[in-house]
């Protein structure tokens, strides 16, 4: 019995987990080459919140961490902006997802202007600084 049990509990736990697993998003690749010059600057930052705030937060949570009231019962969890996965995207697939979204990921083509798009992902680089900023670190140092 405690053998089932434990089967089980790997089960469930692995089902939550599944969607970006088995099924990744992925950009197509020229979306690498595209960014924004702006992107480090303090009021593009504080512009890109705004944005978030009015319209990724429900969804997101405050932190990026997926736990937004409206992303429970999704048939795909937000996931964490903050997980490697993200923390490795280059900002112009970030920018590429947050143009044309993923169900249920809504698209923002029309509902956002490049800029403002631009500016969402300035904030998700701010939201993320702490831990790329320790991924640096962990980079070999060149000599
Ligand atoms: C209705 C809920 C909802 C809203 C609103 C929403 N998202 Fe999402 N978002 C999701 C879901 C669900 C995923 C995962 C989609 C997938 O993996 O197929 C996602 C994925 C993402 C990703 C991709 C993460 C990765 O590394 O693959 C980014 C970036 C993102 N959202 C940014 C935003 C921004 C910025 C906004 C606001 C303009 C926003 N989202 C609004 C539900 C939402």
């Amino acid at each position: 019995m405690p053998f089932l049990l434990l089967l089980f509990s790997f089960h469930s736990t692995n089902k939550k987990k599944s969607n970006s697993l088995e099924n990744p998003w992925y950009a197509p690749k020229w979306a690498d080459t595209l960014t924004h010059v702006k992107i480090y600057e303090p009021d593009f930052i504080k512009a890109g919140q705004k944005i978030y705030l009015a319209h990724c937060i429900v969804c997101h949570g405050e932190k990026g961490r997926g736990d937004g009231e409206s992303g429970f019962g999704l048939s795909i969890p937000p996931g964490d902006l903050n997980d490697p996965f993200t923390l490795n995207e280059s900002d112009g697939s970030i920018y590429w997802k947050i143009t044309n979204g993923r169900k249920p990921m809504p698209e923002y083509i029309t509902k956002l202007k490049d800029e403002e798009r631009w500016q969402l992902v300035a904030f998700i680089r701010d939201i993320q600084k702490e831990n790329l900023a320790k991924k640096e670190n962990r980079k070999p140092k060149k000599k």
